[in-house]
């Protein structure tokens, strides 16, 4: 089978992993560290600003919890977005406002985020779809006129850049994936952009238990007014969503590659756009424009009988899919009578064909000679 999404690791993780294991220190540690460090020059900024998770969903709810979502707050969400988005806006009971986006990128726009803004509106999270970045500047200055926090799902779009600045890094937060399909993994595992120190403090202490003042050893502790030396302190109830060594590990070796992966990426996606703009039955995503550059993480196409192309694809040994369900056609949001034409549109007609590092040429041809066949019996 060619698989739509696939990881591509080998000796450099083993041999990362291995240098952990033998150093017997598995869990939360410096791997980690050099990793948020290599990661954050990757973006080409500041390290002290990046603390990484377990994974993605994490950051999310951690947004949630930072910017302390309430009953009255309203979030704006595009509703092609992932789940757990909307899932962490409405576990903390504030209300999900689900807007439309662009029918030609699929993104978020500020012309489809202004009707909804209010003033209970205290965030946005936009999404910076397969990895394209979104159209960020009337974004930051709407948000910015209103007092709106920007938070920015960066999952896909790992080293994706907006007029030279790292996508995630734009907004008050940002927030990276590192599951098993995405552009670079650590298995499972996540990144954090916050855009302040006391942010960072607060994100530390919130995937930590809670503790304030971890990052000191107990003895030292005593020093800071605790009556006993093994006592510890909360600060607010927290999880434990910290990244171990052997991911830090596998996320090391990924980043020395991922330049590599782009390169290859990049080349399939031209390839592909190249070769299907031919077909009139479908539409290819637009071009990127200037100050653009993606991390090529989706390469979609839009069709009338996608379902069947789907069905067809699969028959022959070819996985496709697409993202992300409508969250305002999600039940459990019990927003199914509000109409986003764009969303819907792009729900039914949208497909991601294979697109990853680990695709061969052969593979490539065989995708688009598929393409060819279904086309030619239309
Ligand atoms: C856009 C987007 N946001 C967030 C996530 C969640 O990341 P994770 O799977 O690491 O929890 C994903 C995917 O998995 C995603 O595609």
């Amino acid at each position: 089978m060619i698989n739509v999404f696939q990881p591509c690791v080998g000796q450099e993780e083993l041999q990362l992993i291995a240098e952990v294991l033998q150093t017997n220190w598995l869990g939360h540690g410096s791997v980690v560290q050099e990793f948020e460090a290599a990661f954050a020059s990757q973006l080409k900024t500041d390290p002290g600003q990046f603390v990484s998770t377990t994974s993605g969903t994490e950051a999310i709810f951690l947004a949630a919890e930072l910017f302390d979502f309430k009953s009255d707050d309203e979030i704006i969400v595009p509703s092609i977005s992932f789940i757990a988005v909307g899932s962490s806006v409405v576990a903390k009971h504030a209300k999900l406002v689900l807007c439309d986006v662009d029918p030609h990128s699929l993104n978020v726009t500020a012309d489809y985020i202004a009707p909804y803004i209010t003033e209970k509106t205290k965030a946005v999270i936009v999404t910076h779809y397969g990895g394209v970045p979104c159209d960020m500047d009337p974004i930051l200055d709407l948000c910015l006129a209103h007092n709106i926090r920007v938070i920015e799902d960066s999952a896909c779009a790992v080293k994706s850049f907006y007029k030279g600045k790292a996508t995630g890094t734009l907004g008050d937060m940002g927030l990276w994936s590192f599951e098993a399909g995405k552009l670079i993994t650590t298995g499972d595992g996540g990144m954090v952009y916050l855009n302040s120190e006391e942010l960072i403090t607060n994100a530390k202490e919130q995937l930590y238990l809670g503790l304030t003042g971890s990052e000191k050893s107990g003895i030292d502790r005593s020093a800071t007014g605790h009556e006993q030396w093994w006592e510890i302190q909360i600060g607010r109830p927290g999880r434990r969503a910290i990244m171990n060594n052997i991911a830090g590990a596998i996320g090391l070796a990924q980043l020395n590659k991922i330049d590599t992966f782009l390169v290859r990426r990049k080349a399939i996606y031209q390839r592909y756009s190249k070769e299907l703009a031919q077909y009139s039955w479908l539409t290819s995503p637009p071009l990127h424009g200037d100050g653009i550059e993606p991390s090529y993480y989706f390469y979609w196409i839009q069709l009338k009988r996608r379902d069947e192309l789907a069905q067809f694809l699969r028959e022959h040994g070819v996985y496709s899919t697409f993202r992300y369900w409508p969250l305002h056609k999600v039940p459990y949001f019990e927003q199914s009578a509000t109409k986003l034409p764009n969303s819907e549109f792009a729900s039914q007609q949208t497909l991601l064909l294979p697109l990853h590092q680990a695709l061969s040429d052969d593979d490539v041809t065989r995708v688009l000679e598929l393409m060819k066949t279904f086309g030619g019996r239309l």
